[in-house]
């Protein structure tokens, strides 16, 4: 009884302190809203993650182009990683190990086809799935803006050194949405790779396939990858394959040349560390057009291959290929390739990933002029 009272006690604070949900105010699942003019969003602190972004389409009829579970409670079990701030290293790291500085670190495996033997998105407990201190927020105004936090302790599902990381959303200019993401290492060297993974529909979030959208990428090159989806080292020209998307193509055009549908890194072209165009789409439908600029050196192109029967806002189940992310980032696995890009961040060198989504209309491309 006293035993099973003081377990109970512990387990409580074991949850409180590694910032899961309790009872006190500060560690509640909250959603905040940022408007201007037309356009309108919200996001919440659970993984400091994009909840729904609502623009105008050709006609000027509102849609709301990200997907969103059905209820907020679903993001606290659920893997999509719908619109959220992935880290502290997002996408794959082979072996859940690295080597810095002399020191092997072996990190929380939690990715693998067959054994999970391997790390995805900061490992089973990520950035995605704590709840991030909320430290601005301004609602409206000239530059409606949030900005979340999240300290990350020494040793966190392996990774070493404590790290304060930030993520701000502000609406700016017309019709676009800035995302700023920095990370500040306290003691240690670090790898950092923050990405937010938000579930695109530019038709509406429930519309449907996107394979009818067309797309274009500013990468001449992937970054070739074995079996278990996780980069060689190498680098292959995408010209000629079904990763060629240099010139705007629909995404559907030769998805069925593979397996279960794009799921790969982009090498951005363009100046390293620079502001850059990443990638355009373009949704003949809705007329809804998206820009993606950045200063990341590559860009996952990710189909939603893996969705099947989640539900979301008002009852939709969404399926495989219902949304596409272009989620800007560091190279997958740079850690253990040092060809790619370095992710080290130190205490003299801070993490700074800038991204902007510019979005705007245009009529059908059919040739129609309205
Ligand atoms: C992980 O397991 C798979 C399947 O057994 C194997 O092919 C792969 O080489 C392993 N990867 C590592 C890094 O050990
Ligand atoms: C590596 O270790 C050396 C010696 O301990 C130290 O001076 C240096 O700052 C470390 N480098 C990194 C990136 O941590
Ligand atoms: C979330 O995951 C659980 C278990 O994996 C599943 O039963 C449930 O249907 C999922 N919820 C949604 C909204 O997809
Ligand atoms: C959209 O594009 C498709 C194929 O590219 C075309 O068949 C269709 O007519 C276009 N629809 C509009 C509204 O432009």
């Amino acid at each position: 009884m006293k035993m099973s009272k003081i377990s109970v006690l512990l387990c409580l604070l074991f949850l409180s302190s590694s910032g899961f949900v309790n009872g006190s105010d500060e560690k509640k699942i909250r959603i905040y809203e940022l408007k201007k003019g037309d356009v309108s969003m919200k996001v919440t602190n659970w993984g400091a993650s994009l909840l729904s972004l609502l623009l105008p389409d050709k006609n000027g009829k509102l849609g709301d182009i990200v997907l969103e579970y059905y209820s907020i409670k679903d993001y606290t079990t659920n893997t999509t990683n719908f619109g959220a701030t992935v880290g502290r290293v997002a996408n794959r790291i082979r072996g859940a190990q690295f080597m810095l500085n002399g020191t092997v670190y072996k990190l929380v495996p939690n990715y693998g086809k067959t054994v999970k033997n391997s790390t995805i998105h900061g490992g089973a407990r990520g950035f995605a799935d704590v709840i991030w201190n909320v430290e601005r927020y301004q609602r409206e105004g000239n530059r409606p803006t949030i900005t979340f936090s999240y300290h990350s302790f020494d040793g966190e599902q392996g990774f070493p050194g404590d790290l304060i990381a930030t993520a701000t959303y502000t609406l700016l200019g017309k019709n676009q949405l800035g995302l700023t993401m920095k990370a500040r290492a306290l003691n240690k060297a670090t790898p950092v790779n923050l990405v937010n993974h938000a579930y695109w529909n530019l038709g509406n979030h429930n519309s449907g396939y996107i394979l009818g959208e067309d797309v274009q990428i500013f990468g001449s090159q992937i970054t070739a990858v074995d079996s278990e989806n996780i980069p060689t080292g190498e680098f292959t020209p995408v010209k000629g394959t079904p990763y060629d998307f240099l010139e705007p193509r629909t995404v559907g055009s030769r998805i069925n040349q593979l397996a279960t549908g794009y799921d790969i890194n982009y090498v951005l072209d363009g100046e390293k560390g620079k502001m850059k165009l990443a990638a355009i789409v373009h949704d003949n439908k809705s007329g809804r057009v998206m820009k993606v600029f950045t200063n990341a050196p590559g860009m996952q192109f990710y189909t939603a291959n893996s969705l099947k029967d989640v539900k979301g806002k008002g009852g939709v189940l969404y399926q495989a290929h219902d949304a596409l992310c272009v989620e800007t980032q560091a190279f997958p696995d740079s850690v253990n390739h040092p060809n790619f890009p370095s992710t080290i961040v130190t205490p003299d060198k801070p993490y700074y990933h800038h991204t902007i989504f510019k979005f705007s209309t245009k009529p059908c491309s059919s040739g129609v002029s309205t």
